[in-house]
């Protein structure tokens, strides 16, 4: 895809952080932008930096992870620009610890955000590419952490994992069905200075019951340290959008902030490969 003027991009989680570097760039190139986040405050300043630059644009403030908010993102996106060009499915949360002490809420609530909002971005959004038959794309924002393994957040992983499994299956299930108009992509940053480490900020009601007494534990606290300690010493976000962008020019599937990070993905396919347990 090389043309991005008038074009028009819907991101999930596009408060701050990643999410929004990739609106801004796309307004950059002259897309008219449709922002969702569960945080009001953070999708307005988006779109407000967006007016800014001389952008245009409409904010949804939602969660995102129930579905009837994905196809209410749609309905806004139909209702104001009757197409969507690129839908990149950003949204997404931490939770550390091993999946023996963190409560089942946290399970449900990364599953939904990290996997099963992209899962219904797609279901929902794709139906319209396909029909509208010009180019278009899916970015899927999943991680480094989707194509190796560590021992300390293994429902993230789990989750970034079949998000580029389900990337990688839909970009198959289209050519098999002789459908050309449509790029997916799968996003894998490696640590970006942003504020996923804060994640618990912006948990949705059903889940912002905090009296178990895990969330009082050293392994939640020490989750937490280590987040932050990794997002902040991450690369600046500055270069994200662009990355992005170029990729979706060049139709490069696999996005890396991190060109680096193939090497513990073949370390991990190399285990496989001889015989090796996970290490
Ligand atoms: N920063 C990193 O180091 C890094 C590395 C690998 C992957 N990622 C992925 O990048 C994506 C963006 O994260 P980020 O680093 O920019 O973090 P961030 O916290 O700065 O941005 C995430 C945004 O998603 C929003 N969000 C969270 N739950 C939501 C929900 N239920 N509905 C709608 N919006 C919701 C948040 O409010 C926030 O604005 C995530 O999928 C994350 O897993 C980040």
């Amino acid at each position: 895809m090389k043309d991005f003027k008038d074009k028009v991009l819907v991101v999930t989680g596009a408060g701050s952080g990643i999410g929004s570097a990739i609106a801004k760039e796309g307004a950059l190139r002259g897309m008219k932008v449709v922002l969702n986040d569960i945080d009001s405050e953070g999708v307005n300043r988006t779109l407000e930096e967006i007016k800014k630059m001389g952008g245009e644009g409409v904010t949804q403030c939602a969660d995102i992870s129930l579905l009837e908010n994905v196809q209410a993102l749609y309905d806004l996106t139909m209702n104001t620009y009757g197409r969507v060009d690129i839908l990149v499915n950003n949204a997404g949360v931490s939770v550390s610890g091993p999946v023996w002490e963190i409560p089942i809420q946290d399970i449900r609530w990364i599953t939904e955000v990290n996997l099963l909002s992209h899962t219904y971005g797609m279901n929902v959004f794709l139906p319209k590419m396909i029909e509208q038959g010009t180019e278009a794309a899916v970015v899927n924002v999943a991680s480094t952490a989707g194509v190796m393994i560590s021992p300390n957040a293994v429902m993230y992983h789990a989750t970034k994992f079949a998000d580029i499994a389900q990337t990688e299956s839909t970009s198959l299930a289209l050519k098999a069905r002789g459908i050309n108009n449509i790029q997916m992509h799968a996003l894998c940053p490696a640590f970006v200075q942003t504020t996923i480490h804060e994640s618990d900020k912006h948990r949705p009601e059903r889940y912002a019951d905090l009296s178990d007494d895990y969330y009082k534990s050293q392994e939640f606290k020490a989750g937490y340290i280590r987040s932050a300690r990794q997002v902040l010493g991450g690369i600046p976000i500055d270069s994200v959008g662009l990355t992005v962008f170029t990729a979706l020019e060049d139709n490069k599937f696999y996005i890396w902030t991190h060109p680096e990070s193939i090497i513990p993905a073949s370390q991990r396919l190399g285990n496989m490969v001889n015989g090796r347990n996970p290490a």
